[in-house]
């Protein structure tokens, strides 16, 4: 009786995550559904939209943002690519009928980085505002602020694809390090 008490306490705490913070949708899913998000976004490119110079986004990869935060605790790393997901989620909220996607690819790539958000969320557990990156809340506002004052073309948003393919594969990175499994 005693041992299964214990037993019970001890799967109780590997579950509510404790210090450890064990994410099993990571373990298990993330990668999957990271790359799916990916061949989407590759099967969204239109050859024939060539961004010039003058398109070029006003603000730079935020690589220094991801390298800080590959040094920084498995809570923080965790917060950062959710983080990166939500604002991803948010740029593709606006006008984007000019850049002649697929409105089904757009959809579905938008219920693939809702789900990823909403189980790497149940990961992290509470006061999760606490730990947002404010240069990146920043980077994000200016791409979407550039996306307005680009009109909303064509030209923009491809390369508003490229950057997010970018954070994917940055975010992939990142999700890799957490993996207990890898
Ligand atoms: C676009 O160009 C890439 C590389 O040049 C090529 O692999 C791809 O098949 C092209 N896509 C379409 C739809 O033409
Ligand atoms: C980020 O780290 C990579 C590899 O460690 C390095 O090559 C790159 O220069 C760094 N970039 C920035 C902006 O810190
Ligand atoms: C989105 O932009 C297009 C092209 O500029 C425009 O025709 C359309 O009305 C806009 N849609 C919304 C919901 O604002
Ligand atoms: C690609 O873009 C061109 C011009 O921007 C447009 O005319 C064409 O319909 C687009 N192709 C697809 C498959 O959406």
């Amino acid at each position: 009786m005693m041992n299964r008490i214990l037993f019970a306490c001890l799967l109780l705490s590997l579950f509510s995550g404790g210090s450890s913070l064990s994410c099993r949708w990571l373990d298990h899913k993330f990668r999957q559904y990271n790359e799916k998000c990916l061949e989407l976004l590759d099967a969204m490119v239109n050859n024939s939209t060539k961004p010039s110079e003058d398109d070029e986004l006003d603000v730079d990869f935020p690589h220094d943002l991801y390298n800080q935060t590959s040094k920084a605790s498995t809570r923080h790393r965790l917060v950062f690519i959710v983080q990166v997901l939500k604002e991803v989620f948010k740029l593709l909220e606006k006008n984007h009928s000019l850049a002649s996607w697929e409105e089904q690819s757009v959809e579905n790539f938008l219920n693939l980085v809702i789900r990823q958000t909403h189980e790497l969320r149940h990961c992290i557990g509470s006061h999760i505002h606490k730990w947002k990156n404010d240069d990146l809340a920043k980077y994000f506002h200016t791409l979407s602020n550039h996306i307005t004052k680009m009109g909303h073309s064509a030209e923009v948003w491809e390369l508003i694809r490229e950057e997010i393919q970018l954070h994917l594969f940055r975010v992939h990175q990142l999700a890799s390090s957490l993996m207990t499994n890898n």
